[in-house]
């Protein structure tokens, strides 16, 4: 959190106050380079400046903000109207020189307007980007993992194809061992008896 605050605070590029008189219709701009991702943050104070001889006179005023892109056909990128106490927050998306105007509207063509600014820029990448690195590393990790459930998953698959086959292997080598066994003990029973039977024969003949 402290850390969040300390980047934050860092990027904060400058701030600045200053004041301008405006009559009816009067437009005042100021130009800044901003690259994407800057956060312009405008403060607008604005107080009514008036004649003693006028002082009972009902003023009504507009004031408004603009910011174009000169660098894309002054593309109008915000149009706002602020209050006696305004503020106005933009996020730079292209690079380049923007423009930033104030127009005023008075109702009463004598009076003029004092407008209190104050600008501050801050670069908002860095964080952001980091933001972007610890998502993207977090997304590899995964991945990462992801990758290793896979190669266990084959290998176990791998372990029990093997275990399969060994058990299949096992199983006829035990049948073909045991049709062996079956077929000797026959071929001894067999011989057995024809041995004996010609014993008989020969004990009968020959008493
Ligand atoms: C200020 O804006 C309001 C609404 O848009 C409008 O009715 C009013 O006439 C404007 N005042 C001046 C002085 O232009």
């Amino acid at each position: 959190m402290l850390h969040t605050a300390l980047t934050t605070a860092f990027f904060i590029c400058h701030v600045f106050g200053l004041h301008v008189y405006m009559g009816n219709g009067d437009v005042r701009c100021f130009y800044e380079n901003l690259v994407p991702g800057s956060l312009l943050k405008a403060k607008f104070q604005t107080a009514i400046v008036i004649d003693e001889m006028d002082f009972n006179q009902q003023v009504d005023f507009n004031l408004t903000a603009l910011i174009s892109e000169t660098f894309d056909n002054d593309h109008i990128a915000l149009r706002q109207q602020v209050g006696p106490e305004g503020e106005t927050v933009f996020t730079a998306l292209g690079n380049g020189e923007h423009r930033i105007c104030l127009k005023s509207a008075i109702s009463e063509p004598h009076v003029m307007l004092r407008v209190q600014l104050a600008f501050e820029i801050s670069r908002l990448q860095l964080p952001d980007l980091d933001i972007t690195q610890k998502a993207k590393s977090a997304r590899d990790r995964i991945e990462r993992l992801v990758a290793r459930m896979e190669t266990l998953r084959n290998e176990q698959r791998a372990t029990k194809a093997r275990e399969k086959a060994a058990s299949k292997l096992s199983e006829f080598v035990h049948s073909r061992v045991l049709f062996w066994s079956l077929f000797q003990v026959l071929v001894l029973i067999t011989s057995c008896t024809i041995q004996l039977r010609a014993l008989k024969c020969f004990l009968q003949h020959h008493p």
